[in-house]
């Protein structure tokens, strides 16, 4: 029997030998990894040392339906025994992608005829700027390269993802973002607005922010903007009030593509099937993921009307084939787990489950705002940022190399919940979908804990 101390221990092996992304890189090669899964059940994973955490950020905001369930299994396992892959290119396809595509245009949040899959988030995200480019070429209009997007957004990492990215972590090192990659503000409104500003005002600076942006790039030259309906890489920001509507008003007056991520958002994440119904968005496209498949299977999917693909096809007919594509987009193994998925959504009612958990997710979160730590603490379904600062009437947050919120994290880890750690000292609470009241009830007392340790260790420095 193998030891956590042993020179083969799955902790050893992966110190030695395995890179980690998003993960301190030099830490990582000192001390190896923070955790180890070993398995998992409900929303609880257990990890080597024998400690049993609630997963409070949905193993990385995809985790919908917990870590075990038999129909997913079953569905993996019997298309895995017919038919274990298939190609897309060529014109070749499968009954399950093909089915997949008919079931996920009828569930969008606006009239989609059209599906396209991939493996990733980043990958969705790279495909769609390409097919607007290549619309763009089709229409005659190349000079329509440009892309805006939000600081503290997170589209993925592939080079033009992440271009759309507003993560200067992800940049800084890469010589990173391409060029015609704009960015606007973040919509955080509790450390960004001004003195007296109310919500509302700060959307429309929001707003007018970006027609400047539009007017100074040239609007003939802007080819989409890319957004989350709510920020997740930016730690879970809610859009103020009149946000939504100011900025599509801007995005419509000027003819700009609007393009909804919605890797995070999608199937049920704010207690509505889109996060576009939650906030009144109209895309004219869309990338969903992660909880496409309930993170069985990496597998991600665009979608976006006849009209779009009518363009496409023109750039198809000038060389023959629409020239893009990835070996297991369409995978036969991951269109079954997502047909599956879709399928327990309904079966479950997910969407109601989430409304009613909601309530008391957000009231023992907000209970917190009683902290001295916390400055703000604001979600929708099963989706919340909680703000710490060291001072809660100037809103002034820690000096950033205290790393308060990682500390929380840590905390919380040590505790027995996972969350999510995010700058400046943003923590992000995304429980997988089918948590329990009963299950909510033990994971907020846990964040309290984390924050009462660090509070008795951060006070001292004010
Ligand atoms: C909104 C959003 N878009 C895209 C991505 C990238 O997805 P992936 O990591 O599957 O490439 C993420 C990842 O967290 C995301 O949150």
């Amino acid at each position: 029997m193998t030891t956590l101390t042993d020179a083969n221990s799955p902790r050893a092996l992966d110190r030695q030998f395995h890179v980690h992304g998003q993960t301190n890189a030099r830490l990582h090669q000192q001390d190896g990894p923070t955790a180890m899964a070993m398995r998992g059940h409900g929303v609880r994973i257990e990890t080597d040392d024998g400690q049993s955490i609630i997963d409070g950020f949905s193993g990385l905001g995809c985790v919908s339906l917990g870590y075990h369930n038999d129909r997913l299994a079953q569905a993996a396992m019997a298309q895995m025994q017919d038919l274990p892959f298939a190609p897309t290119f060529y014109g070749r396809s499968h009954p399950k992608v093909a089915e997949l595509a008919r079931v996920l245009t009828s569930k969008a949040a606006v009239p989609f005829e059209k599906a396209m899959f991939q493996c990733s988030g980043s990958e969705a995200n790279d495909s769609m700027i390409k097919f607007i480019w290549a619309r763009n070429i089709a229409r005659g209009q190349p000079q329509k390269r440009k892309m805006i997007s939000r600081w503290r957004g997170y589209y993925g990492n592939t080079v033009a993802a992440v271009s759309l990215s507003g993560q200067p972590h992800m940049h800084a090192g890469f010589g990173l973002p391409m060029d015609d990659f704009l960015k606007v503000s973040t919509p955080n409104f509790y450390l960004n607005a001004k003195a007296g500003e109310t919500e509302e005002e700060f959307s429309a600076r929001l707003a007018d922010e970006l027609e400047t942006t539009i007017l100074e790039a040239g609007p003939d030259t802007i080819a989409a903007f890319f957004a989350e309906p709510m920020q997740s890489g930016g730690g879970a920001i809610h859009p103020p009030k009149g946000y939504w509507t100011a900025m599509q008003d801007v995005l419509r007056k000027y003819d700009i593509h609007f393009h909804v991520d919605e890797t995070v958002c999608g199937f049920g994440r704010t207690g509505h099937y889109w996060g576009a119904q939650a906030f009144d968005l109209t895309p004219d496209s869309t990338t969903c993921a992660k909880a496409l498949t309930a993170a069985f299977f990496p597998m991600s999917a665009i979608m976006f009307r006849q009209d779009f693909f009518d363009d496409l096809m023109r750039t198809s007919d000038a060389s023959g084939v629409l020239g893009h594509g990835f070996t297991y987009a369409g995978h036969p193994v991951g269109a079954a787990v997502a047909l599956e998925a879709l399928r327990i959504y309904d079966d479950i009612d997910l969407i109601g489950h989430v409304r009613r958990v909601s309530q008391p997710f957000l009231a023992g979160c907000e209970a917190l705002m009683d902290h001295p730590l916390v400055g703000d603490v604001r979600g929708i379904g099963l989706f919340c940022g909680i703000q710490l600062v060291q001072n809660k009437t100037t809103r002034q947050l820690w000096d950033p190399t205290l790393k308060v919120g990682t500390m929380v994290q840590d905390r919380a880890h040590a505790r027995g919940l996972y969350l999510r750690s995010i700058p400046p000292d943003r923590i992000s609470f995304m429980p997988p979908l089918i948590i329990t009241e009963d299950e909510i009830a033990e994971a907020t007392p846990i964040l309290k804990s984390a924050l009462d340790d660090v509070w008795a260790d951060v006070k001292t420095r004010l």
